[in-house]
């Protein structure tokens, strides 16, 4: 399963990297706001720079809602760094625009996916990766989890090669459970990753080794 960070923090992008675990970064409109990353000329050289920093897949949303926009745009975000995967959402310009990309060759993450009915229209339209949000299925008292157990299991009977990315993750045990369903990305913000380092025993078990190798001195 592959990790990618889901922020267009620099630091955290950094600090993920550094642990030597991260396979590339979502971003997202939200989170370049988030950031203060304002105007397009910021936002593309943003693109860059975190492409700079990881070596793995990077994914750049597109604003545009009609095919001629998704189009233009995308190929613009395409050209911009062979790492940059062009996020597209679940629209049906979108859907259009995936099929057109996926036909020359540009990558393609296909966004605000909620139903398997998404899932399967992306994948037939050649979708790299498919973003279901499960955490604002949660949010709204669904499981989200479910929602990524039902695509694994279609894509998997079909050799659908659209991977899943389980995205919206909120905690570490959004990632371990997306591990055990088959996931084959999950992308999530710094905490939940460093979350997954946390055992009371490791901390309880480190202490004595500490202690008794000071003592055996
Ligand atoms: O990658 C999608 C993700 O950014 C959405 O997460 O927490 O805004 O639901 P969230």
């Amino acid at each position: 399963m592959k990790f990618f960070i889901d922020t267009a923090n620099l630091d955290q992008i950094r600090e993920a990297n550094d642990l030597g675990i991260l396979d590339g970064v979502t971003t997202n409109p939200s989170l370049m706001a988030k950031e203060g990353i304002r105007g397009q000329d910021k936002i593309l050289k943003h693109y860059v720079d975190i492409c700079n920093i990881v070596s793995g897949d990077v994914s750049a949303e597109v604003i545009a809602t009609d095919f001629d926009g998704i189009v233009r745009e995308g190929e613009m975000l395409a050209s911009l760094h062979p790492q940059i995967v062009v996020k597209v959402p679940m629209i049906k310009d979108g859907i259009k625009a995936i099929k057109y990309f996926s036909s020359k060759g540009i990558r393609t993450n296909c966004t605000l996916v909620f139903s398997a009915g998404q899932a399967i229209l992306a994948a037939k339209a050649g979708a790299t990766y498919l973003s279901p949000f499960l955490g604002r299925l949660d949010d709204i008292s669904t499981d989200g989890l479910e929602l990524i157990e039902q695509i694994v299991h279609i894509y998997r009977m079909y050799d659908f090669e659209t991977q899943v990315l389980a995205a919206s993750i909120r905690h570490s045990m959004h990632i371990v459970r997306c591990a055990e369903l088959g996931a084959d990305v999950v992308t999530c913000p710094l905490d939940p990753i460093l979350g997954l380092l946390n055992h009371p025993l490791t901390d309880i078990g480190l202490a004595k080794f500490l202690a008794d190798a000071k003592g055996s001195k």
